[in-house]
């Protein structure tokens, strides 16, 4: 007999065995007992959490040979096929394969025909955001006048890639990650009939590894079987494990953290020989500063951390040994490193030189600490009855700085601002905005280096009247809600104001398809010099003397 991977083999058969997406399911089965089906859902949300699992059952209430029924017999020829997916009347179309206008116009002319044994014809269409433009809308006919046998349901791990028009003609069901508890339920359930004698710990390192999508758990103790056998003890799932998804970046970040540098060599050579798709390692890599750093600035990190809650939990603990300065300064090298890795034709020197980089770069908080020195010294003079003694320009920007140790940046803007209140005569192009975008942002990136960073990803848009307007591609969100926060739009402002002499306002504008206007080709700037930031300027001005550089670890 062959092996059936665990996930296949525990695929769910009917709708009580699928776990935590029980809002889908009541209304799905209501849907079949109340015979109100409707031509088209989609189904969202992240990998291996039961899209398609749901689909076939679905489509097996619909076409049991007692059915329609909320409880498929599941023993019938009609859902045994439709479970083997050989059911021909349940087509399965992967949207990744089948992109093109082709298929859908296939699909079109097959529609027509009634079922040939069921009473529906089922379409699930997977990854259905993968789809070229043109297959959408010869799909966006069909699902204007679907022939009444007929039943679409599109599943997507992308939802807001899917067209606007195709989702108001769906009835729409977001699934959930999985819980710890629903994850372990199912895995103990599934050693208990494999007979697998699992330390409780390493079944839990297995479910945090699978950050909630059950698939990737059953694949992962498959993997764990496949290794160590029948017994699996915490040690040998860790050891496995730690090559696999999150483990790997948060023990990375640990190196960087502590400056751990003979550490992350290792580190480096384990995932290197390991076989990692090291583009693919650094996109991760990057993702996870993104996180650290979003739950550093954001406010609510939960919404914005497409993660379980004990993943983000981990996140903000790491995240507090890091400054944001330190955190970009970290994702600019990560970026750099990335263009070296598509060029070089080694992937392992570019990662090993970020890799030293990161861990003996130059300890960042200083910037803060600097800042909170200075408000410390601050608050004695004043206590004394001496409030002169300190300089008084930059008095305001530091008391900001005490609540807020990330604002310290805005001490810059000040210095920014020139003429306010002077308007000249309209006197620029968008043209001219074009041309000297590159001069903007690095005029930018000393004064207010994030801005900077965050606006790499933008491109202008339009000029109307006074007004601005720069555009951002949907993955960029994060980066236009920065720019909307903490003056940082003034920022901007008042750098196009200093180069061109005009006072404009800008707006910012996410767009579904971003227009390349104008290319920054140079970086914005080789190495972080904390020498000439400008808040480290005015600290050294006040306290006097000079930086004093880390040596190697
Ligand atoms: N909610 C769930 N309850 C029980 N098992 C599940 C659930 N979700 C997924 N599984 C397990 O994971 C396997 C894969 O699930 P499924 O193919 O339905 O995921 P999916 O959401 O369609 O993922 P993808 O987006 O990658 O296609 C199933 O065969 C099953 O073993
Ligand atoms: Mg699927
Ligand atoms: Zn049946």
């Amino acid at each position: 007999m062959s092996y059936i991977v665990f996930a296949r083999k525990w695929r769910p058969k009917d709708f009580e065995s699928v776990l935590g997406q029980e809002h889908v399911v009541t209304t799905l089965k209501n849907a079949i007992s109340q015979n109100r089906v409707a031509h088209a859902y989609l189904f969202s949300g992240p990998r291996g959490v039961g899209k398609t699992t749901t689909a076939r059952i679905f489509a097996m209430g619909l076409n049991c040979k007692n059915g329609p029924t909320p409880t498929p017999c599941g023993s019938c020829d009609s859902c045994k096929e439709t479970a083997n997916a050989t059911n021909l009347d349940v087509l399965e179309i992967d949207g990744a394969s089948n992109r093109g206008i082709d298929e859908v116009r296939t699909l079109r002319e097959n529609i027509k025909f009634a079922p040939s044994q069921g009473k529906f014809k089922v379409y699930i269409i997977d990854e259905v955001h993968m789809l070229t433009e043109e297959a959408f809308n010869a799909l966006l006919k069909t699902l204007e006048e679907p022939p009444s046998h007929v039943v679409f349901i599109f599943a997507t791990t992308r939802p807001y890639k899917v067209p606007p028009t195709i989702l108001s003609r769906c009835q729409r069901f977001d699934f959930k990650r999985l819980t710890i508890d629903e994850i372990a339920g199912k895995l103990k359930d599934i050693a208990k009939s494999e007979k697998l004698e699992i330390q409780e710990e390493a079944l839990y390192t297995v479910v945090r590894a699978a950050e909630g999508s059950m698939r990737d758990a059953e694949s992962m103790l498959d993997q764990l079987v496949s290794f160590c056998g029948r017994k699996i003890d915490l040690e040998s799932a860790a050891s496995i494990l730690g090559m696999i998804g999150q483990e790997v970046l948060f023990d990375f970040t640990d190196k960087v953290i502590t400056k751990d540098t003979a550490g992350i060599l290792k580190l480096v050579d384990r995932i290197i020989s390991g076989g990692k798709d090291m583009p693919q390692f650094l996109n991760s890599l990057i993702g996870h500063f993104r996180n650290l750093l979003i739950a550093k600035v954001g406010e609510d990190p939960q919404s914005l951390i497409d993660l379980p809650k004990e993943s983000i939990e981990r996140i903000s603990a790491q995240a507090n040994s890091f400054t944001s300065e330190s955190l970009l300064y970290i994702l600019s090298i990560l970026a750099n490193t990335q263009d070296a890795v598509r060029r070089a034709i080694s992937q392992r020197i570019p990662l090993e030189l970020a890799a030293i980089r990161l861990t003996r770069r130059e300890d960042l908080s200083s910037l803060s600490s600097i800042l909170s020195r200075l408000s410390e010294i601050e608050k004695r003079l004043e206590a004394k009855g001496n409030p002169h003694a300190t300089q008084p320009h930059v008095q305001d920007s530091r008391r900001e700085e005490k609540s807020n140790p990330e604002k310290n940046l805005n001490l810059s803007e000040e210095q920014f601002t020139v003429g306010v209140g002077v308007k000249n005569p309209l006197d620029v192009s968008f043209e001219r905005i074009c041309e000297i975008w590159p001069t903007l942002l690095r005029g930018i990136t000393p004064k207010k280096m994030s801005v900077a960073i965050f606006l790499q990803a933008a491109q202008p848009l339009k000029l109307e009247e006074r007004i601005l307007t720069i555009a951002f591609a949907r993955e960029s969100r994060f980066n236009k809600e920065a720019l909307e926060a903490n003056g940082n739009r003034r920022v901007i402002e008042n750098a196009l104001n200093e180069i061109l002499n005009q006072e404009l306002r800008v707006d910012f504008k996410i767009v579904e398809a971003l227009e390349k206007k104008v290319s920054v080709e140079e970086p914005l700037y080789e190495e972080y010099k904390e020498e000439t930031h400008e808040v480290i300027k005015s600290a050294l001005d006040i306290f006097g003397g000079n930086l004093k550089k880390k040596g190697p670890a």
